[in-house]
């Protein structure tokens, strides 16, 4: 069985009573009324330096519990880094990442980080299994042996994204679609509060995309949250309740009707040529 339906349309779920500002400039409040358990994810004024270089400028962002949000902005503007801060694998210079209220200092078995694709070393001699085993790694003590249900659980993680009968494969043998729902194995199998993709759908063939679009529905509705960079823009206002628009500092977050204006996208995306898919009007 693999999980290629559901998930294709955005809802107006438990996200919709996070404030959003679609105004250029105009940062998300941290005041939203919303509860911690609500809101598992938060970014507060944070900012990445890397030497005396600004990657991301104080940034401030909640994300809800059932709500998927796709990150778009252009070559450059922070996104691979904001995913990493978030992750607690990048220390932010300012400012501070915080899940159920708690800071964020490191990476934690129920934030779940899927790394670019082509920022992953493929040489290295692992199966599909044991890249899909990884995701127990971070459940378990460092001295609990992975047992029969550990492997029980990433061969269904494996049935699930259609690669169980790949699981004694190398990793560095397959496609880079196939690599890329490996990973998403891995992910299932750390069964996180949060989920933070770069770019799942970089170079993947449509089953894959319909995939992964079944796999984030099903995730969403299940309350988790789901953050994904993507350059996407079509299939990001196709399937995420929010968008975030961002270039170094977040430029705009809120629906796709509300968000994708043309004032929006010239401020994230400068003079490129790109369709809006809001008037500037909307609300
Ligand atoms: N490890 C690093 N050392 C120095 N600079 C870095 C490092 N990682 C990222 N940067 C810089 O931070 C900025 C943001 O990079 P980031 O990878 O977050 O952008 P991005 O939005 O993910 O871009 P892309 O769409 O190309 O993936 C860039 O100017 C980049 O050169
Ligand atoms: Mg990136």
């Amino acid at each position: 069985m693999t999980e290629r339906d559901g998930g294709r349309r955005p809802r107006e779920g438990r996200s919709g009573t996070v404030p959003d500002d679609a105004d250029a400039g105009v940062r998300q409040s941290v005041d939203s009324p919303l509860p911690s358990s609500l809101v598992p994810l938060e970014a507060r004024r944070l900012s990445v330096h890397f030497g005396n270089r600004s990657a991301l400028d104080c940034v401030d962002a909640r994300f809800a519990a059932g709500e998927t949000v796709s990150l778009l902005g252009p070559n450059g503007a922070g996104k691979s880094t904001l995913l990493k801060a978030l992750a607690g694998i990048l220390p932010p210079s300012h400012g501070e990442v915080r899940l159920h209220g708690r800071a964020v200092r490191r990476p934690s078995s129920a934030i779940v980080y899927v790394p670019q694709r082509s920022g992953v070393d493929w040489g290295f001699p692992v199966s599909v299994l044991d890249v899909a085993l990884l995701g127990r790694g971070l459940r378990r003590s460092r001295f609990a042996p992975l047992g029969g249900r550990d492997r029980r659980d990433a061969l269904d993680a494996l049935e699930r994204v259609g690669m169980r009968h790949l699981a004694a494969v190398q990793i560095g043998q397959l496609s880079g679609g196939q690599q890329q729902r490996a990973f998403l194995a891995r992910a299932l199998v750390q069964d996180g509060a949060v989920y933070l993709l770069d770019e799942p759908f970089a170079g993947v063939d449509v089953p894959t995309q319909e995939l992964l679009v079944g796999l984030f529905g099903r995730l969403r509705d299940a309350g988790k949250t789901i953050v994904y960079a993507s350059h996407d823009i079509a299939q990001a206002v196709a399937s995420s309740d929010r968008i975030m628009l961002l270039n170094r500092r977040l430029v705009a977050a809120g629906p796709p009707a509300r968000t994708m204006t043309e004032a929006n996208l010239r401020a994230a995306f400068g003079g490129q040529a790109i369709v809006p898919v809001a008037s500037s009007a909307a609300s």
